[in-house]
């Protein structure tokens, strides 16, 4: 477990053979109830993150919907400030965006950012060192992140040892797809004794779909939505 970071909760939407999006990038998985739950995650912590993949494929707004609640922090790892000007988080001012890049992002992109009032972190040489991050955001008052995706992210963020809790809404739905993206993708671990242990703390129906609650590395479960 690393310490001084936030409390990290990764929530995600998967269909029943494991893809958190189809081959050709359609990431509308989960059901009205389970919107709700996650919108009400939002409302509660300090800050969502999600990979610049994400916002490149899907342009999402990343605010507080369907329930009362303050729009938390906005954080996009992004090593090389690939994220467009136009992009949602950065033109809708509702919540802060906070950019995470690494040494190979271009200075001048960096200050078209700032001018559209986007915090960059710089941590990292070429890929943005999650610990770190941490670390960061942590100096900076957020004491609960919620990790949105994708795939690549939530391996990187597993293997650093980053998470504390895990809800994944199962969807009765299957794709297919051996180029769909599945929950966590990454390089892997080489075997199951190496990968992450969950514990299964509840299960509950929300809509036709079945979420899973887990902790890890015996974590505590905090928000109990
Ligand atoms: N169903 C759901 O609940 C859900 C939720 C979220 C996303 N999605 C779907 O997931 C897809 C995107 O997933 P993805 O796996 O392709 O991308 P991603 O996880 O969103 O972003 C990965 C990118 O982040 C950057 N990055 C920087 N530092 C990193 C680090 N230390 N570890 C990992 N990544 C790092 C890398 O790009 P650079 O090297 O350029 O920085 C990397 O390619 C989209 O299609 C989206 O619709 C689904």
């Amino acid at each position: 477990m690393v310490e001084s970071k936030p409390y990290v909760i990764l929530n995600s939407a998967m269909s029943l053979d494991g893809k958190i999006s189809t081959k050709q990038g359609d990431s509308e998985i989960s059901c009205f109830e389970d919107k709700v739950r996650v919108h009400k995650i939002r409302s509660k912590v300090d800050a969502i993150m999600v990979g610049i993949n994400t916002v490149l494929k899907d342009d999402p707004k990343l605010t507080v919907k369907y329930v009362k609640g303050k729009n938390p922090i906005r954080v996009i790892v992004d090593s090389k400030a690939r994220i467009p000007l136009d992009a949602k988080v950065v033109k809708l001012k509702e919540a802060k965006t906070i950019v995470a890049v690494s040494k190979l992002a271009p200075k001048e992109k960096l200050e078209l950012l700032r001018k559209e009032g986007i915090e960059i972190i710089e941590c990292g040489e070429d890929r943005v060192d999650l610990k770190l991050l941490m670390k960061e955001l942590k100096k900076r008052g957020i004491e609960k992140l919620l990790l949105e995706g994708g795939g690549n992210l939530n391996y990187s963020m597993f293997k650093e040892g980053l998470i504390d809790e895990v809800s994944i809404a199962i969807a009765p739905i299957v794709v297919g797809g051996k180029d769909a993206l599945t929950l966590v993708e990454g390089e892997g671990f080489n075997t199951f004794k190496e990968g992450v242990r969950l514990s299964l703390k509840k299960v509950r129906r929300y809509g036709e779909d079945l979420v899973l609650f887990f902790s890890v590395n015996g974590a505590k479960q905090d928000l109990n939505i």
